[in-house]
């Protein structure tokens, strides 16, 4: 019997004790031991519950029990989570989390303080949900060097989207009902400005490219300027807003950015709706590879966290994860990157083209007919820096947005 311990009885962590009762005999066979839940640690009392029993509130109790092999940390933030993992890692337990804010910050340090004592850290749940990127970037896709991680990688703001898009509601009702479903982080500044997404696509990254991805350095815009109005023009034009993350390797450098995008139908990230979640993947043997599903929730993440469990018990004593080099990777600056960007502008219809092509170079007017005094426009590809020197000659922008490549 592997004997193992939760930290925090949040949505993920009751989650994880829901997934192990649920399957205990599936996960049996496929852990070639039984898994059975020695503590659950929590502030909080749960009279009643299944865990009444081994409720604990005193961290010193799991770290020095020998019996514990392995340690779930689902208590989200940095501290304690991160004193409670180090301690478990020095203790010679292995660790699985879903706690993304603390993967990105000291992810590669955990990781190889693992690797020291021969055990494991594991995070598939940090990214993507129950969504398996971690696992493949870790041990399927090692032939290739990757050079580009595109994904929609918030389960919140995609639900958002893809209901302001559908319905045209407005972004403040329906950030409500994400949090009401589950979806949304304790604070929802996390999911609508973006944060969320960046430190997975740090994470994502790190991973992919072998070099520290600093969460802190990755251009990040949310979603709370998108309006509904936005919606009607992406719709007329075919494409969907989405947040999109994503990271590219040029000419041995790269990039990594979080910001809406619209995405045309020939993307296979056009269709990814609701709470779902798709992250893309390019090899330069593989070609294209996409990972599709669902990307936040209880159980969907309990998933992800219990298949690390799995994989921890059957390598107790063998560090399988692969770490990443400390050295940060080396990062070209935003501003040189190239993009089509589609701009708002208050003005007459009649001499909207003219006027935007006299400031933003050759491009393509879309029309709202219902939108009477302002005007849509497509320019052609250009820097973001270049972009930013010509709109702020712009005098009645309402707004821009990225197309995606
Ligand atoms: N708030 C996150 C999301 C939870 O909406 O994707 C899963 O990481």
């Amino acid at each position: 019997m592997i004997q193992i311990a939760v930290l925090g009885y949040g949505t993920v962590g009751s989650g994880v004790v829901e997934v192990i009762e649920t399957n205990y005999e599936s996960i049996k066979k496929r852990a070639r031991d039984e898994i059975s839940i020695k503590y659950v640690l929590d502030l909080r009392e749960f009279p009643g519950s299944s865990v009444e029993k081994i409720l604990v509130h005193d961290y010193e109790q799991i770290v020095n029990d020998p019996d514990v092999k392995i340690v779930v940390e689902v208590m989200g933030g940095v501290e304690p989570a991160y004193t409670f993992t180090k301690r478990a890692l020095e203790a010679g337990k292995c660790v699985c989390t879903s706690n993304k804010e603390l993967v990105a910050r000291h992810g590669q340090e955990l990781m190889k303080l693992a690797a020291q004592k021969g055990v494991n850290y594991m995070f598939e749940a940090s990214c993507g949900g129950g969504i398996p990127i971690i696992r493949p970037l870790n041990s399927s896709l090692t032939a290739d060097e990757i050079d580009e991680i595109s994904g929609i990688l918030n389960g919140t703001t995609n639900y958002i989207l893809t209901e302001m898009a559908e319905k045209y509601r407005d972004f403040d009702t329906v950030l409500k009902e994400a949090q009401e479903l589950g979806y949304a982080e304790r604070n929802p500044e996390a999911d609508v400005e973006g944060y969320d997404a960046c430190r997975k696509i740090a994470i994502l990254s790190s991973l992919a490219y072998g070099s520290h991805v600093d969460y802190e350095k990755v251009y990040t815009e949310g979603i709370t300027k998108i309006t509904v109005e936005d919606m009607k023009y992406a719709n007329a034009m075919g494409m969907s807003i989405k947040l999109l993350a994503t990271s590219k390797r040029k000419d041995n450098r790269f990039y990594a950015m979080v910001s809406p995008v619209l995405v045309g139908k020939d993307s296979p990230l056009y269709s990814v709706n609701g709470v779902f979640n798709g992250i893309f993947v390019h090899g330069n043997v593989l070609g294209d590879a996409m990972f599709y599903g669902s990307g936040a929730g209880k159980l969907p993440t309990a998933s992800a966290v219990v298949a690390d469990v799995v994989d921890c018990a059957k390598h107790l004593n063998k560090t399988v994860m692969m770490s990443w080099s400390s050295h940060g990777l080396d990062m070209v600056d935003v501003k040189d990157v190239q993009h089509r960007f589609f701009v708002r502008i208050k003005g007459n219809q009649e001499t909207g083209l003219q006027e935007a092509e006299a400031v933003l170079g050759k491009g393509k007017l879309v029309l709202l007919p219902e939108l009477e005094d302002e005007f849509g426009f497509i320019t052609e590809k250009m820097s973001e820096g270049a972009f930013d020197e010509k709109a702020s000659k712009l005098k009645n922008m309402v707004s821009r947005i990225r197309i995606k490549a």
